[in-house]
């Protein structure tokens, strides 16, 4: 390395060393489990797009529905010349909404994990939005330290939609909020999509599509561990598994093992039983005072909550709660 200044190639090295270390210890346990974090690599935004089209998936609609209808208000709510920070940016497809409605927005922060996909989408949008300021930040939001510089003098309006709140354990959804409350200052505010508990029914056909989008999608993890760390994994002996915990409130969703089987990755041996499986991701699902307990851990405070008709799917506009 060359004194501070980091390479391509040494970002891509501790992406994958981080990536490697966690396999590792994910496949070690007990429980085996892999952060979901690792699910979105350049494919697995792709497929996350894919299944936000998807009939079955409910949320991405009823969301973006919500958002049309509420930005001018949100808009309002925010005030003068503030700064846009996404976490969690995707394709950044949500954001165009509160870009189109905030007239005098002094930048907007693409925050994500998928780096490929993130510069990509800040190339979009710097075509479409041609006089916007947006500083794309490639990183872990539940580590991240600062903000870009954005040349804002109205409040720090962060988004969080998506349900990726969801896929956050409880205490890890509240220091979230907590990072997401000192980043975004005193002044700032979070809009935060989230999806709602119903029918068992619902829930379960969203993470079980019949075109098998959502199989891919947790399948490429396996994908990109072949890939990355030299793994072994046969595709097709392994299966993507989602149901609801209704006692819990969320989706589990694993792959599983269809037999006996031994795997390599990066140089270690794993053996696999059928029916063993290793934890990929979870989306939990809130009620209405589930989602104002969680605001209040986080350190804000519920300024305005809107839902769609049916109550499937809920976006709230939180504020800044007095510290002292
Ligand atoms: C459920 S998708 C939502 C995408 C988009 N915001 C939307 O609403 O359609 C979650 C996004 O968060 C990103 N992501 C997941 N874990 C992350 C982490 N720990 N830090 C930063 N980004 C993360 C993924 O790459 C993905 O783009």
């Amino acid at each position: 390395m060359n004194g501070s200044v980091l390479t391509l190639d040494d970002i891509a090295a501790a992406d994958r060393e981080d990536f490697r270390r966690e396999v590792l210890a994910g496949l070690a346990q007990k429980a085996r489990a892999i952060p979901a974090r690792f699910l979105y690599d350049a494919r697995g935004s792709a497929l996350f797009d894919e299944i936000c089209e998807l009939p079955e998936y409910y949320l991405t609609r009823t969301e973006t529905r919500i958002l049309a209808e509420r930005a001018p208000e949100i808009a309002r709510l925010a005030g003068p010349h503030p700064a846009l920070v996404e976490f969690g940016s995707g394709s950044s497809v949500k954001s165009r909404l509160l870009l189109d409605a905030i007239g005098d927005l002094a930048a907007y922060a693409p925050i994500d994990i998928s780096r490929e996909h993130l510069e990509a989408s800040a190339a979009r949008l710097r075509r479409d939005y041609p006089g916007l300021n947006v500083e794309p930040v490639c990183g872990d939001y539940m580590t991240l330290e600062r903000l870009p510089h954005m040349g804002a003098d109205g409040r720090h309006l962060g988004f969080f939609p998506g349900s990726t709140v969801g896929n956050l354990e409880p205490a890890d959804a509240t220091a979230f909020l907590r990072r997401a409350r000192r980043l975004l200052g005193d002044d700032g505010a979070l809009v935060l999509g989230v999806d709602l508990r119903k029918d068992a029914r619902v829930l379960h056909d969203a993470y079980n599509d019949a075109a098998g989008v959502t199989a891919a999608f947790t399948l490429n993890l396996l994908r990109r561990m072949n890939r990355e760390l030299h793994a072994s994994f046969d595709l097709d002996g392994f299966a993507h598994e989602a149901f609801y915990n209704e006692g819990e409130g969320r989706i589990e969703i694993y792959v599983r093992s269809l037999r006996d089987q031994q795997v390599n990755v990066a140089g270690r041996s794993f053996g696999f039983a059928r029916g063993e499986r290793v934890h990929t991701e979870y989306s939990y699902k809130y009620d209405l005072p589930g989602i104002e307990a969680l605001a209040r851990s986080g350190g804000f405070r519920i300024g305005a909550l809107w839902t769609d008709p049916e109550r499937l799917f809920a976006v709230a506009y939180l504020e800044a709660a007095c510290t002292k």
